[in-house]
Formats: C-alpha cells, structure tokens, sequence
C-alpha cells in the first residue's frame, strides 16, 4: 500500500528557518564541527559510573528532575561548584548553576532573556557559528571586534562602546569566548579582562562569557574567568562537557545570579535535561575528571601537531595560521585569491570536510579565504591524507598550492 503524501506546506507559519539538509553520513576526512577524539573518551570509566550510579539511585528517575529540581542533578552542580572554583577561581553554589542540554541550550536561554528583535550585542569578529546563527535568526545586530594573538582587542572595542554611546544604542551584551576561542584558539589575557570589565561597567553592559573550551589548554595555565574577575555581578558564565567528555551526552551548564537564573527556568520548557548524562558524569568527574583532562590535551595537541605539519607539507608558505594555545581547532589563512566557501563543495566531493571562515566570521571579506579545520575526531593518518587530498582540490579550483614538499606540482593552472 502507497501512502499519499500529505502536504503540510500550507500550514508552516512564516519565518521558519530554512529546512535542514538530510544527513548523508559522516565524511571520510572530517575536518568539521566541534568533535571530539573517540580513543580519549574515557569509555570504561564511564560505563562504570554509569553501572553503580544507576543502581544507588536508577530509581529516582522515575521523578522528573530526579530528587534534585528543575536546575539539574545536584551532585553535577557540586562537581562544577568545586572544579570552577579550582580551575576558573569561580566562587559560586549549586543554587548559582543551572544545568542544560548543551551550552547550545544555555546560549538560547541567555538569549531568550536578554534579546528581543532589532536589539545590539557585541561579539568577537570571527566567532562561534552556532552563536552567529542564532543572533541573525532572532534579528539582533551584531558588531563584530575584531582578535589578535590575545584575545579580542580592547581599543577596537572601547570605540565600539563609544560608538554605540554616540547613537543612543546600549549593547544588551558582550559575547565572547575568552579561553580557547572558537575558531582563532587565542587566550584573552588578564590584562585584558580587566580592561574588558573596566569598559563593560562603565557602559552599563553585561558580559556574556563562553568558556566551552576552557579545560582543553595545552599548559593548563589560564587567567581567572571573567565571571570571577567581576565583582560586580555582571557575568554570565556558561560552559560544557562537550569538549572535555563527550559533545553527543549533551550537558552544559550557565553560571549566573538567581535573579537572571529563575528567568531562564521560566522559559525552559524541556521539564529537565536528560538526567541519566548528568548522573553518569557527576558519578565519573567527581573522581576522575582531574586525572582525565591531561590525558585528553595530550592526545589532542599530537593530533594539531600533525596537522600543522600536513599543512606545512602540502601546502608550504600557501598555508598560514597561529599556533592555538588548546583547543581542537586550527584557523587556517590561504592565499588571497582561495574562496573557501568555493572551495567547501569540491573539497567534500573528494571526502574532505572542512569549516569555511565566511560561516565563522561577521567579516565576509576578511574571512574569505580562512577556513577552521577541527583536529580532533580525525586519526593522525586521516589528517595526513585528507589535507594531501585538501592541497589537490585547492590546486585544481583555485592554482594553489603550487608547491607541495618543495616539489612544483605539475598540471592544472
Ligand atoms: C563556543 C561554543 N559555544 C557553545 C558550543 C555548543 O556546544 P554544546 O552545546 O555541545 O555544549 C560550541 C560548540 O562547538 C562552541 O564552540
């Protein structure tokens, strides 16, 4: 029996986003997304968190929010209030955390009560696309300042403010990811907060501070959290167990005052996020989280090594970038004349997946011929060949790299 096909078309309101394309199954060299590196996730540690939490306290599943309330497991909150304090020098209490499904969640949360429609916010120039994404969707205008090899730049944005000031407008925040930055890899450093804090309280803006990939730096040596730094109140802080576990358990977290945090409980309407992740990390992070982390970063900082090098390799002087300080990202510059939105299509045809810069930028133009490449999920040998597979498409669509391990390469333009 055939079903007919019914229309719903009619009945979609207006301002749907555009519909989502099909997933086709994962790439042979996958250079995109936040993923993290299957061998590192510490799969027996979990499964034995997951066998005895479930059998002290399976049964309080059968309450929503488990016997812990709508701001999540409340062993996970006391694992974050200890290690923010200790990592991040956040002093808080579990009554300060509410957990949610990924930071993705958090970010719509802070949004939700913050932002309404033709509304102002600042943010790092190159920046996380699923932020971008979200303030164009909700028609917030989004000044972008731009980074250098600290952080996002304080005098860029001090006429910012000033402009702003000028034109009547108050940003409703300042959004940045100031530990590991998506996608430059830069650490703002302390000087830096400071003055950040200085400009922020001076024009009355609250600071929204994304800290997803704090715990993933090679010497493990950060500044304060901005969140900490404060004191007067005016950060909010949100964070992840998508970089340091696992992306796909879907459990991040916001840090703010109760005042902000009952608004937010208000219009998170899920009745809860999933409860069996949250228990499963509380019960393997109180232990083990620690000793986790450095095991992580090493295998993490071989794999951008071999990229480096593959990039060094194939495509020579034709390839530029900074050396991340953690992360699982390297943001790469080709040559002017690359278009690597262009580039994105002809790439994936040949098994390459890569992040072109334009989807992670507020600057069309300067992004242009940037693109991030995620090391973490490829094994070392996917990486050496899919950025030789890389240099091939790029020679052949756009001339470049003329030059692969110092030998010309023959053929095409
Ligand atoms: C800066 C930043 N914030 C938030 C997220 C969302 O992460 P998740 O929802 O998995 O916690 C990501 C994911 O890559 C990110 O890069």
């Amino acid at each position: 029996m055939t079903t007919a096909a019914f229309d719903f078309a009619p009945l979609l309101p207006a301002g749907l986003p555009a519909p989502a394309a099909k997933w086709t199954g994962l790439p042979t060299y996958n250079f995109t997304g936040g993923n993290n590196d299957g061998e590192e996730l510490p799969l027996d540690g979990l499964i034995a968190a997951a066998n005895s939490v479930l059998a002290r306290e399976g049964r309080t599943l059968a309450t929503y929010g488990l016997a812990s309330g709508p701001q999540g497991y409340r062993p996970l909150r006391a694992f974050l209030v200890e290690k923010l304090k200790r990592d991040a020098g956040i002093t808080c209490t579990p009554d300060n955390i509410l957990i949610a499904s990924g930071s993705l969640q958090a970010l719509d949360l802070v949004n939700g009560v913050l932002l309404a429609r033709g509304d102002t916010v600042i943010i790092e120039q190159e920046c996380y696309q699923g932020s971008i994404n979200r303030l164009a969707r909700l028609g917030v205008n989004a000044v972008g300042i731009p980074l250098d090899r600290d952080g996002m730049r304080m005098d860029a944005l001090a006429s910012a403010l000033d402009d702003l000031k000028r034109r009547g407008v108050r940003a409703k925040y300042i959004y940045t990811i100031p530990t590991v930055q998506n996608p430059t890899g830069t650490i703002l450093s302390q000087a830096r907060r400071v003055e950040m804090l200085k400009l922020a309280g001076a024009h009355g803006v609250p600071i929204f501070e994304d800290d997803c990939y704090a715990d993933l730096i090679w010497d493990h040596k950060r500044p304060p959290a901005l969140y900490a730094m404060s004191g007067s109140a005016n950060v909010i802080h949100i964070g992840s167990f998508s970089k340091s576990i696992a992306p796909a358990l879907r459990v991040g977290y916001i840090v703010a005052p109760w005042e902000l945090l009952s608004r937010m409980l208000a219009i998170k309407t899920d009745a809860g996020s999933g409860a069996l992740e949250q228990m499963v990390l509380a019960e393997y992070c109180a232990p083990h989280f620690a000793g986790h982390i450095p095991e992580l970063t090493r295998g993490l900082r071989k794999k951008l090594d071999t990229l480096m090098a593959a990039l060094d390799e194939q495509f020579g002087t034709a390839a530029e970038f900074d050396e991340p300080k953690g992360g699982i990202f390297l943001w790469v510059k080709l040559p002017d004349n690359v278009d690597t939105l262009k580039l994105y299509q002809p790439a994936l045809k040949a098994g390459v997946a890569i992040n072109p810069g334009p989807e992670w930028s507020v600057d069309r133009d300067y992004s242009k011929s940037r693109m991030r490449l995620c090391f973490a999920s490829p094994t070392h040998e996917e990486i050496r060949q899919g950025i030789a597979a890389l240099a091939g498409v790029c020679h052949r669509e756009f001339g470049v790299p003329t030059r692969i391990s110092n030998v010309e390469r023959t053929g095409g333009r």
